[in-house]
């Protein structure tokens, strides 16, 4: 029997599938990008019919380049941009509009709403563990039910049915026949008690939400359904045994599997993710609780997490948006070709700020600007954005649990950048350590899959897998850190509440 998974992680800019096999060697690896929608200022959106066409392609030059073929597979796993929401109809399989993707701010006012409300804050954030802010999936479902003409209609018909990314995938490769989701999914749609493991009727009727279009809350780890012929390249049978939002699957994959263990992932945003155990903080201060995962009937897990919205998007839209340079992994060059930062200060907030400011309304701001500034400048502006917003949620991550990190596991797209992770040591304080697959988030979705499946017994065997492979020492001295750190507060302050008025 095939000792193959493979893992689908559809992210926010693009699908990467990547084939593991048993020891965890890649076998295949194929990755896509998809059209990015901005209506308006401030709204970012999908189209999900368009993500489902680039993931089967994706699959299928994976598999190519494994020279499998999908009944060679075992199992495939799941992982997902987080939060992102759509509505399709259940019988032709068309979204109903386009997905709204967790970027999106265009449920601010309808937050500020929310928080005016006396005592709404609190019910949200002791059932869900999230603060209130746009980014959640609850109120864009809400916009989506007050602005599609009938869509209320046809979910009160049993018609259109909600998803996030992981549930229209599965749905799609079972060819309608599985609508689930997992609780790591579910905990971040603002309607998810993540204590109890349910959908919330209190949070329904805040969002005015119609409990009939969710899907079924499953485990993150056990099958969930099976490959339908028309659904995943002609093979039907295949089982879907792993789904988990993208950044809890990093956490999985970083073999971060007990209270205190954290990984940060450098992809379209940062999240830094810290293992809770199978108990929320009582007080999260500016960061969110969470759920990490659900294998089979064990308990619930929990994490805490500090969501940074733009980090490597901010990279992306200095080659897109400006056009300043070819490559991403250019940005290493041009920032080694400065000797230090010279006063520049790029702050990311592209869509708002989240972790620890939660600002919808601050903007991107350029800062320091001389006559002397180069596209160096604002290259290397753009990575140190990474690492002090790393080292901003790393403070209240210290503040908020009284423990002091003394390592951080990197992964993600970024790590393979020199530069910054040797200036994210810096900043930190502590060494940086990059696993031999930085494709965790992939990994984890794999793990999850195989443990259901029977490739991988139980953790244990899994940790043993986990290995280090670069390792950055910090050199900084803490008077050089401290300035870097004043600077960028000043930054951020300049930033926040902008796109208010
Ligand atoms: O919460 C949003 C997150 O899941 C998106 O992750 O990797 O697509 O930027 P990524």
């Amino acid at each position: 029997m095939s000792d193959h998974i493979l893992a689908i992680d559809q992210g926010t800019t693009g699908t990467t599938v990547i084939i593991f096999d048993r020891e965890t060697r890649i076998a295949g690896r194929a990755y896509a990008e998809f059209t990015q929608h901005y209506p308006q200022p401030g709204r970012v959106e999908h189209d999900a019919a368009e993500i489902w066409r680039v993931t089967l392609d994706t699959a299928a030059r994976a598999l190519k380049q494994a020279g499998l073929a999908p009944r060679d597979l075992r199992g495939i796993g799941i992982t997902n941009q987080r939060e992102t929401v759509l509505a399709w109809n259940r019988h032709t399989g068309e979204p109903a509009h386009r997905a709204i993707v967790w970027q999106d701010r265009r449920t601010a006012a309808f937050c500020d709403e929310l928080r005016a409300r006396d005592g709404v804050t609190a019910l949200i954030r002791s059932r869900t563990g999230l603060v209130v802010d746009p980014y959640f999936s609850g109120t864009k479902l809400r916009w989506l039910l007050e602005n599609v003409p009938g869509l209320r209609a046809g979910v009160e018909k049993g018609d259109i049915l909600f998803g996030t990314i992981d549930t229209w995938l599965i749905w799609n490769l079972t060819g309608g026949a599985a609508h689930v989701t997992d609780p790591s999914n579910a905990a971040r749609t603002q309607l998810f008690d993540i204590h109890a493991g349910r959908w919330d009727d209190d949070l329904l009727a805040l969002m005015d939400v119609p409990a009939r279009g969710l899907p079924v809350v499953r485990p993150s780890s056990a099958v969930l359904g099976h490959t339908a012929a028309d659904g995943f390249l002609g093979v039907a049978g295949i089982p879907i045994a792993g789904v988990a939002g993208d950044q809890q699957a990093a956490l999985f994959g970083q073999a971060c599997h007990g209270p205190g263990l954290a990984k940060n992932t450098y992809g379209t945003g940062s999240f830094l993710l810290m293992h809770t155990g199978a108990e929320t903080l009582r007080d999260p201060g500016p960061l969110l609780s969470t759920v990490a995962w659900r294998i089979g009937d064990e308990p619930l897990e929990y994490a805490l997490e500090g969501a940074i919205f733009v980090t490597g998007a901010a990279v992306q839209w200095l080659r897109d948006g400006l056009g300043l340079i070819a490559s991403a992994a250019q940005t290493e060059e041009l920032a080694r070709s400065i000797p230090d930062n010279e006063g520049v200060y790029f702050v990311p907030a592209l869509t708002g700020l989240g972790a620890p400011h939660w600002d919808p309304y601050a903007r991107g701001l350029i800062a320091g600007l001389t006559r002397g500034t180069g596209r160096a400048h604002l290259a290397r502006a753009a990575l140190e954005a990474m690492a002090y917003q790393t080292g901003d949620v790393v403070r209240a991550i210290e503040a908020q649990t009284g423990i002091t990190l003394t390592e951080l596991r990197a992964d993600g797209g970024a790590v393979g950048n020199g530069f910054l992770m040797q200036f994210q040591a810096d900043l930190l304080g502590v060494p940086v350590e990059v696993p031999q697959i930085a494709e965790t988030t992939a990994l984890g979705a794999a793990y999850l899959a195989g443990l259901a499946t029977g490739i991988w017994q139980d953790r244990e065997e899994i940790r043993a897998t986990w290995k280090p492979a670069r390792r950055f020492e910090p050199g900084m001295k803490p008077a050089e850190r401290d300035r870097l750190y004043r600077q960028w507060a000043r930054a951020v302050d300049h930033s926040r509440g902008w796109a208010a008025e």
